[in-house]
């Protein structure tokens, strides 16, 4: 994998070479960068054996690099924490100091959100965001801005819909598409935003 490769060249070339890893198999998010014009996770991302090919990597698109590969993700996850991505509730459960169930059919509402692992190579492929990464939210806190608001278990979708009800936070999307073709996991953040625009009218 790429990964491996930079570890490599970190190991016996050049100790001073940085970018962020963690578990090594798709699940962290942290090893998001630009392999070949495509945005995508280091770990995942195979070198391929049989082509003398250079390969040119670099940090995940119009963000600021704070050294090497490393990007700074502060706004990122400033826009996460702006969509209150938290079960909230007006009532408490039913039966104090139990779990709030769930049927199987509002479970499955979920899938497709769920999965995502905050790795930003959706944000950083979408041309809106790129033009306006302060105002815009962008596909990844959109998309779980859906996940909240699809939670049959939450109880402010309303408030969830209208705090974001705005021509930069969420009508920015012009549906590019580019985020999908992103994401590592598989998942359309564009198709999460799509839903979100119907809640609103
Ligand atoms: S569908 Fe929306 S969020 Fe996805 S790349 Fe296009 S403009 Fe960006
Ligand atoms: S939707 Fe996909 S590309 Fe975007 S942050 Fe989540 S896992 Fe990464
Ligand atoms: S190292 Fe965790 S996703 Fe690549």
């Amino acid at each position: 994998m790429v990964l491996d490769a930079l570890i490599k060249i970190k190991n016996e070339m050049d100790p001073s070479l940085t970018f962020r890893r963690s578990c090594r198999e798709g699940i962290c998010g942290s090893c998001a960068m630009n392999i070949d014009g495509c945005n995508g996770l280091a770990c995942l991302t195979k070198i391929e054996s049989e082509s003398s090919k250079e390969t040119t990597i670099t940090p995940l698109p119009h963000m600021f690099v704070i050294k090497d590969l490393v990007v700074d993700m502060t706004n990122f996850y400033n826009q996460y924490k702006s969509i209150e991505p938290w079960l909230k509730r007006k009532t408490p459960a039913s039966v104090p100091g139990k779990e709030i169930l769930q049927s199987k059919k509002d479970r499955a509402k979920l899938d497709g959100m769920y999965e995502c692992i905050l790795c930003a190579c959706c944000s950083t492929s979408c041309p809106s965001y790129w033009w306006n990464p302060e105002s815009y939210l962008g596909p990844a806190a959109l998309l779980h801005a859906n996940r909240w608001i699809s939670d049959s278990r939450d109880g402010y979708t309303k408030e969830r819909l209208e705090a974001i009800n705005d021509e930069f936070k969420l009508y920015r999307c012009h549906t590019i598409l580019n985020c999908a073709r992103a994401c590592p996991k598989g998942l359309n953040p564009g198709k999460q935003i799509s839903h979100i625009k119907q809640l609103q009218k």
